[in-house]
């Protein structure tokens, strides 16, 4: 069958069509800066990078265009809302089920006096919701990933972002694995910040992402690089006002009109491909779970609508980096194995230190792939 790539938790691929020619365009025949050049090809670009935003806030219904800012991408987005909220003495809550894009932030701000709790999980990664309404009791900010990289799982951010309005702690969510393949509703879920790459569901290229932010919680948010903006330039200061505030240096323009291309084929396309993912998402997991009683244990929620598209898997009887060694070598099928930059979702998961094979579909996967991979690991465990 040739190559099957299965590794769309890590990103995207193939890119979404355009998106390589809207990079080459840009790099060709515009080339120019925004906000610093007076003259027309850089108002032009200007205008272009500003439906961009537009785009995105339109996405995931966020207050507003200009509460869109670049970063590049989901661990710089997350690093600034973490390390520019949060203060020695306050109390953050997040989930074992984190990647350590949001860990490894945290690891740094409990050496500076930090609170960090993570709220309790189940053995299948999904967040136990009791006793969150008293934990949230003095917090300042809670910490979510959507969708998990290992378990696959949809945490409930959907109940736990009101809950958070109404106490005043700020919900801080992380796209990575739901942007663009899950609806994302920031005013209906109360989410006040939301990061996110654009290479995996948004379709775009690696080295753009970002963050949308409420007003309220964009004046609460210390910028974490400061440098010229093209505005205020009189001001030793950053910028009050967004996006400048938090987008000091030049913006990865390429990267930008490279996803500009994937949000219109994503529109152009319409619910229709999020249909497409969510079922492959779930013939994926359901053809792997047809293995659970020859050798195979499926990671994550039993249920089929709490999952995305990535699907983790433990081979009880071999060695789960050899397995998925074989899978590409004999069948061309590639995934991801080991701990997936998340070691306590797997201690939760219980495929720590050993980690997992993880298989992860994109819209462009066919059922004739998900069904050939099954067949694959069924005959890999027919032989171990
Ligand atoms: C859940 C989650 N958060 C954050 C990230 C980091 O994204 P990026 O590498 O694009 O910064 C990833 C990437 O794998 C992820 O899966």
């Amino acid at each position: 069958m040739g190559s099957v790539y299965l590794d769309n938790g890590a990103t995207s691929y193939p890119k979404a069509p355009g998106v390589a020619e809207a990079i080459s365009d840009f790099i060709t025949n515009v080339g120019c800066n925004i906000g610093r050049g007076d003259y027309q090809k850089a108002y032009d670009a200007a205008g272009r990078v500003l439906e961009v935003r537009e785009k995105l806030n339109t996405l995931v219904h966020g207050p507003g265009p200009r509460n869109v800012i670049f970063t590049a991408g989901a661990t710089a987005g997350l690093n600034q809302l973490l390390k520019g909220l949060l203060r020695s003495g306050d109390k953050v809550l997040t989930s074992p089920m984190e990647h350590n894009a949001v860990l490894r932030p945290l690891e740094q701000l409990k050496r500076q006096g930090v609170a960090v709790e993570l709220l309790p999980c189940t053995d299948q990664g999904e967040l136990v919701l009791g006793g969150l309404e008293d934990k949230l009791a003095g917090a300042r900010a809670v910490m979510l990933c959507h969708g998990s990289n290992v378990s696959g799982g949809l945490l409930p951010i959907e109940k736990i972002g009101p809950l958070c309005r109404e106490r005043g702690v700020f919900f801080l969510v992380d796209g990575a694995q739901t942007l663009g393949a899950v609806p994302v509703d920031m005013e209906e879920m109360g989410i006040d910040a939301l990061a996110f790459p654009g290479h995996k569901g948004l379709l775009g290229p690696q080295g753009i992402g970002g963050l949308v932010v409420t007003d309220a919680l964009a004046a609460e948010l210390e910028p974490l690089i400061s440098g010229g903006t093209g505005s205020q330039s009189q001001s030793l200061d950053m910028p009050a006002f967004l996006p400048d505030r938090f987008e000091a240096g030049t913006l990865n323009l390429p990267g930008i009109f490279g996803l500009g291309a994937a949000l219109d084929y994503l529109e152009g396309e319409g619910e229709a491909l999020q249909v497409r993912e969510r079922k492959l998402a779930g013939h994926l997991w359901a053809r792997l779970m047809e293995l659970e009683e020859d050798g195979l244990r499926v990671l994550g929620p039993r249920d089929p609508s709490r999952r995305t598209g990535v699907v983790s898997v433990d081979f009880l009887h071999a060695d789960n980096a050899e397995m998925a060694f074989r899978l590409e070598q004999e069948y061309g099928i590639q995934t991801r194995c080991g701990l997936h930059c998340a070691p306590l979702a797997h201690q939760t998961l219980g495929t720590y230190p050993q980690g997992a094979v993880r298989f992860s579909v994109g819209p462009f996967n066919t059922f004739e792939q998900i069904d050939y991979a099954q067949g694959a690991v069924y005959e890999l465990l027919l032989k171990s």
